[in-house]
């Protein structure tokens, strides 16, 4: 594969910052977009925008055509048995929120419980938190070991005949842990518990095969696989989606209203209140054929060699003063680097990090139960893709080199000579 010909896919990347090139290493946060998927948002608006599913014109069957067709690549982009599987959403988020709300209805009753894990995105604790503030289920979370993975013992022990639901992150989105997801969905099913996916970090980077991880449901965005914002998509199995009740009520959802009485449509129409985000999902397919068409083997490999090249910097240049946090062997992880700098905040190191052109993140990473459980505050991370290198991995450790010799410096003058007192006694004294 051509990655200095991919990385020109990607107009934003010809962007510089600070008069340096631009390395753009948050794609774990946001991915940046290729100019296919732009032409495809912009194709749209320009050529077949019109409401999908009411109109009796032709532009508004094009339209409709052309969102039922991104249903259709999602679908087999996910390897599901039917695009009526596939129900478009915002994204993880409300994907999540959507299983919450529709659940609490029917399975996740008081004195049920819902069983997640310490390493997961707020997105995929707070929804559970608040259906327990509701007087509904209880949660519980299975810990990670040393190494940033799952503890089994932890999830056997948790495992009961309470669970009704295992909701887990396939990847985490701090440590790039990649959970065994198919033995730990054989045994929920076993113990007569559903299981929900968090595939927000994974699906982007490998192939996801919805059927061979032998999971009930499974949520991911748009924005993090090359796609636009504002779009997303829950997969169900088509017989659980039937079974589950609407969120979100309105326009779209319905088969008939009337005052006394209304009856919904099947799934996915049934979960797809209002207006959908038409463009967001002609978007989405095109994103979804884009990174087909590079291959999963092609991204993992480039990937891996990124992850190597993170791993060599930091055992040749850094004292041991750099830790990278999760899995050790990069066969178990995805190319999500988080690591701390010994004596450095996480924000100072992304501050001079962008002065010198590099994109990283840097804080909670929404998952503060898993920085406590880490016992760190903050952690700055960079998440790599297929636009990057092992160059643009080289510009950031070049950076953080910086950011050492900056600190170092600011020992040095704070040993030596005490910083001027500017409070208004001191300027008075000099
Ligand atoms: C693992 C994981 N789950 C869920 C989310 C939430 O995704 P979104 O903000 O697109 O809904 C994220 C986003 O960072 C994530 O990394």
């Amino acid at each position: 594969m051509d990655w200095a010909k991919v990385r020109t896919d990607f107009p934003i990347l010809d962007r510089t910052f600070h008069g340096r090139p631009f390395v753009y290493l948050d794609s774990a946060a946001t991915s940046q977009k290729p100019r296919v998927v732009i032409d495809a948002v912009a194709d749209f608006y320009g050529r077949l925008n019109a409401n999908v599913h009411r109109g009796t014109y032709q532009l508004s069957e094009e339209a409709t055509e052309a969102y039922e067709s991104a249903r259709g690549r999602l679908a087999k982009f996910v390897h599901a048995e039917d695009p009526s599987e596939i129900v478009f959403v915002r994204g993880t988020t409300e994907a999540i929120n959507l299983v919450s709300t529709s659940l609490s209805q029917t399975v996740l009753k008081r004195g049920t419980r819902v069983l997640t894990t310490v390493m997961e995105h707020h997105s995929n604790i707070v929804p559970w938190q608040i259906l327990r503030s509701r007087g509904g289920p209880e949660l519980d979370f299975v810990d990670i070991d040393d190494n940033g993975e799952l503890v089994r013992a932890d999830y056997d022990r948790l495992l009961t005949p309470s669970t009704k639901l295992v909701t887990l992150t396939h990847v985490s989105n701090v440590l790039g842990t990649v959970n065994p997801v198919r033995a730990i969905a054989d045994q929920a099913h076993a113990a007569g518990a559903l299981v929900l996916l968090d595939a927000a970090q994974s699906v982007p980077h490998r192939a996801v095969d919805v059927r061979e991880l032998g999971v009930d449901l499974i949520a991911f965005s748009g924005h993090k696989m090359l796609g636009p914002t504002g779009i997303g998509v829950l997969w169900g199995r088509r017989d659980l989606l039937e079974g589950m009740p609407p969120a979100m009520g309105g326009g779209e959802m319905i088969r008939e209203v009337h005052q006394d009485r209304v009856a919904f449509r099947e799934p996915p129409a049934r979960f797809e209140a209002g207006t959908p985000n038409i463009s967001g999902a002609v978007g989405l397919g095109v994103a979804a054929e884009y990174l087909e068409r590079i291959g999963w083997d092609e991204i993992a490999a480039h990937e891996q060699s990124m992850q190597r090249r993170a791993a060599k910097r930091v055992s040749e240049g850094f004292d041991g003063r750099v830790t990278i946090v999760g899995p050790k062997e990069i066969t178990n992880r995805e190319a999500v680097i988080s690591f701390s700098l010994e004596g450095v905040h996480a924000h100072d190191i992304s501050s001079i990090l962008d002065a010198h052109g590099v994109a990283i993140r840097s804080g909670h990473h929404c998952a503060q139960p898993l920085m406590e459980r880490l016992g760190v505050a903050a952690l700055s991370r960079a998440s790599p893709y297929v636009y990057n290198s092992p160059d643009d991995i080289d510009r950031l450790f070049d950076a953080l080199g910086e950011v050492v010799r900056v600190f170092r410096g600011h020992e040095r003058v704070s040993a030596k000579a005490p910083l001027p007192d500017l409070s208004p006694a001191g300027r008075q004294a000099r």
